[in-house]
């Protein structure tokens, strides 16, 4: 991990449980929902579900919000307020009826699920869609916070097909770095970058040993390049929860991992063609052994960029595979 730090912040579920084995850790701060609800503001349209995707823009001035169908530009300083009109942005009819043909659920799986919404550059966003399980990106116009249906472009290793799958992305220097799964049925999971035209496309190889039945929970730019004298090339980590290969002992499937790649990296000349030759991964753990306990499920993960690379840190949410 370099000089990175890794801070591993715990979440601790099943109290009772805990307090049978005579341990009782408390919350640092805890806020109940009665006290703040005259503080607090509160946002959701009807008719409109699964608020999954937010991101404040560059100068922080709108709050972006993909939800089932549905975009919304909204005020950070009241998010109650829309500054301006929402995007409906459905799956078509005959796409819904294509993913129900498949044997897809059409109350639940058979919408677009927006699971990516990035500020591409001054003037526009990305976003994408599972678009009934045929995921679909597109531009959004950031000043008028309109969509152009005509520039509809294939989100396939951009976005899950599966709105329930774990999935991150981070546009930098307009390219699309994601961690998805790459096929309608979920068992091609990739780390892969496209959509500029300064690298080639690149991809991670389909093998266990590099992703592993991932959940993919986070990413984040670490820009070693800034300030080197070295000429260090700039990292993207990704954050994800994989089963295990290493461990044969049937007790514990689930490693939390970071795995990272060199933004330069070009793939290789004879093998490795388009595939990353800097990938390497991290196991992340979290346990507290005197009590046999491991938190092997990353859930998110925060970056907090420090006066230079070297002292970004990580928050993680762990979570055990198995009881508490
Ligand atoms: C969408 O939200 C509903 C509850 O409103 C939840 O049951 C469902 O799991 C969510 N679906 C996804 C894909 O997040």
């Amino acid at each position: 991990m370099g000089g990175t730090r890794v801070l591993l912040l715990m979440l601790l579920v099943g109290w009772e449980r805990s307090a049978a084995l005579n341990w009782n850790p408390v919350p640092r701060k805890t806020v109940r929902y009665q006290d703040g609800q005259d503080s607090m503001a509160r946002f959701s349209v009807q008719g409109v579900f699964n608020y999954s995707m937010l991101t404040l823009s560059d100068h922080e001035r709108v709050l972006y919000v993909g939800a089932r169908e549905t975009l919304f530009a909204l005020d950070p300083n009241d998010i109650s307020r829309q500054l301006r009109p929402q995007i409906d942005w459905p799956a078509p009819q005959d796409k819904k009826r294509e993913c129900v043909s498949k044997g897809k659920n059409n109350q639940t799986e058979c919408f677009n699920y927006i699971r990516f919404l990035q500020s591409y550059n001054h003037t526009h966003l990305y976003t994408c869609g599972t678009y009934a399980f045929q995921p679909k990106c597109n531009y959004i116009k950031a000043d008028d916070f309109t969509l152009n249906p005509a520039a509809l472009e294939d989100g396939k290793g951009k976005c899950p097909y599966d709105p329930a799958k774990g999935h991150t992305g981070l546009i930098v220097d307009k390219e699309l770095y994601s961690a998805t799964l790459n096929n309608f049925l979920g068992t091609e999971p990739v780390i892969l970058r496209n959509l500029g035209q300064q690298h080639y496309s690149m991809k991670s190889e389909y093998l266990p040993a590099w992703l592993n039945e991932p959940d993919f929970v986070g990413s984040a730019l670490v820009r070693e390049s800034s300030g080197s004298k070295d000429g260090d090339d700039d990292k993207i980590y990704f954050f994800f929860s994989e089963r295990a290969l290493e461990l044969d002992c049937d007790t514990e499937l689930t490693v939390a991992r970071v795995a990272r790649v060199c933004k330069g990296d070009l793939g290789g000349t004879r093998t490795l063609q388009k595939k990353w030759t800097t990938f390497q991964k991290a196991r992340l753990e979290c346990s507290l052994p005197e009590r046999h306990v491991s938190f092997n499920n990353l859930r998110a993960v925060f970056t907090l960029p420090g006066p230079d690379w070297r002292g970004t840190t990580f928050y993680g949410i762990f979570h055990a595979q198995w009881s508490v």
